[in-house]
Order: structure tokens, then sequence, then C-alpha cells
């Protein structure tokens, strides 16, 4: 079985390097109205925000004329190397990817610097001491993210409160950071304790499969602190399956605010959503046209965001975009 996977995971890479490399063609400066390539390597498909991310990424590099290659690296390291010297090698204009961990990236980056291809970093960064490796990084604060879902268990805790965390990726700069900005918050009320912690992957099946342990080896759960969307949906289907109420016996706070999430938001099965914008398709294709034209960009663009509460979600629904 585990063979299989492996194997239809080895095609499915191959056709997406396969598939950058069609089109071929040399570098493009976009200085006399060539056409722009760029080469983006995607962490994978592991969430609904992923999926909206993807999306974005593809739709509006078509409206900017902008000839995308795209890989999807299964949340591997090694393959999101891969796919960049792919790009590399095939002379693209620029390369955008975000990094499934933070760090490790230096050599290959180095790589693309000396072959003069600019990179920029979009949704998740690099843990590296060379900013001279990426042009910018356009994304989220992840940091500030967690500090929000900090904030509300703060404001919603009433006496001891056991919390679980389901983390997302381990190194993933987004699992790190979630962490980090939350026990900032909870750091000022000794009684909320974060009792268990460990890795779902960011997919619905691992925030399943954590949460089963955790109902089994800890006595008292009041609150689920996932990392995303996905987890915390995964946590719901675990926390039905033991007998108990998700969002009244265990309370449910995530990050991401995509439909599903949202929808068991409104549904009272989540009790409060931090808002990260995978909608990043647009921002990226215009930083693009810019660092391949040799313009100065920022070295961080910040992605603006909200929160969402039960009745929030509610009225959000009807026309949210993903
Ligand atoms: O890097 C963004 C995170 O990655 C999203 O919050 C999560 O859903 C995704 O997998």
């Amino acid at each position: 079985m585990l063979k299989k996977i492996t194997t239809v995971a080895s095609v499915v890479l191959l056709s997406a390097l396969t598939a950058c490399g069609s089109g071929g063609g040399g570098a493009s400066t976009g200085s006399s109205g060539d056409t722009i390539t760029m080469g983006f390597a995607q962490v994978g498909a592991e969430s609904g925000w992923r999926t909206a991310n993807t999306k974005s990424v593809q739709d509006e590099a078509k409206a900017a004329g902008i000839d995308l290659k795209f890989s999807d690296a299964q949340q591997k390291q090694e393959n999101q190397i891969k796919a960049i010297r792919s790009y590399i090698q095939q002379k693209v204009s620029v390369i955008a990817f975000s990094p499934v961990v933070e760090t490790g990236w230096d050599t290959v980056l180095l790589e693309a610097k000396r072959a003069n291809i600019p990179v920029i970093l979009t949704d998740r960064s690099i843990d590296s001491d060379d900013t001279s490796l990426y042009k910018t990084f356009l994304g989220s604060d992840f940091v500030e993210e967690g500090r929000k879902a900090g904030d509300w268990m703060v404001a919603n805790a009433t006496g001891p409160t056991n919390v679980v965390e389901l983390q997302g990726t381990t190194g993933a700069a987004p699992a790190i950071d979630r962490k980090k900005g939350f026990e900032e918050k909870i750091a000022s009320k000794p009684d909320i304790k974060v009792v268990a912690s460990q890795s779902g992957d960011f997919t619905r099946s691992g925030g399943k499969q954590v949460m089963e342990a955790f109902l089994k080896s800890q006595p008292k759960i009041d609150v689920v602190y996932a990392h995303n969307d996905d987890m915390g949906l995964g946590a719901i289907e675990a926390i039905k399956a033991a007998g108990k109420v998700p969002g009244k016996d265990i309370k449910i706070i995530t990050v991401d605010a995509v439909k599903d999430g949202m929808q068991a938001l409104a549904n009272g099965e989540i009790n409060f959503i931090v808002e990260c914008n995978p909608l990043l398709g647009k921002q990226l294709m215009d930083l693009a046209k810019k660092v391949v034209a040799g313009e100065d960009v920022p070295a961080r663009v910040v992605t603006e965001e909200g929160t969402f509460t039960q009745e929030q979600a509610k009225a959000a629904l009807p026309t949210r975009q993903y």
C-alpha cells in the first residue's frame, strides 16, 4: 500500500515538473514586452486554504498575462527544491514559492541568485540570515494571528482551562509563529494551560487522528486550538465520535476562515476563527512584474485580515469567495 502511494506521489510530482517544462523558452526580462514566465513551487494541496491560494495564483497569472509554471510539492521540501532547480534550468523570469518549512533554503536560493533569477517568497517565509536571496515576502503575519487566537482565549476563559493544540506542519512558519503568538497572550493567565500539543500537518485527517489520541490521553479538555480550519474540522469529527458536542463541551478556535470552517463556525461547532487570507495572486503578479522590470519593491508586504465570531460568520458566508 505504502509503495503504491509513493509511486502515485512520484508520478504526480514528475508530471508537475514535466508540466513546468512545457512551453520551455528562455528567460524573459519583461523589459521589452516579452512574456514573463513565473515558476511557482506550491506547498501541496493539504487544506482548503491551499486550494484557494492555488486558484488565486493561477487565475491572477492568467489575468496578468504571465506564463505560469506550477508544481505541487506534496508538502515535501525536497520536491520544492527539485521544482526550483527545474525552474532555474528553464531560465524562468521569476521564481515564487511558499516554503514548506522555514530552514534549508540557502543553497538552492543561491543557485537562483547566481542565475540572476529573482525570487519572491509568498505566504510563508524562510529562516535565513541572507535576505539578499529573495526580493520580497508577501503574506500574513502569523505571530499576530496566534495573538488574536490567544486574545479570544483570554477573554473567554472562565476559570481553569485546559487547551489542546493541533499544530501545523513541523518546522513550517505558520506552525511556529501561531504557537508563539498564542503562548504570548495566554501567559498573562496562568489558569489557561496547554496540556498537549502535537502536529496534525495542516490536514483534516491529521487533525482527526491527533484529536482522537488527545481525547484518550487527556482527562479534561476544554478548548482545542487548531492552527488551521482543516485540522479543526478533523477534531470536530473526533469529538463527535467520542460522544461530545463540539463548540459546547469542547470549544474550538481555528485559523484560516475558509468556507467549510466558516460553515462550522456559523453552525456553532467552532467558536472563533482568525482569518488568514489565501487570495495572494493579484499582489504576487504585481510584485513579479516589478521585480522582473528591476523596480524596487518593499521587502515585506503584509496581508490584511480579521477575525470571525459565530454571528459574523453567518453574515459573511453568503458572499464568501472561498
Ligand atoms: O501557510 C498558510 C497555512 O498553510 C494555512 O493556514 C494552512 O491552512 C495551510 O496549509
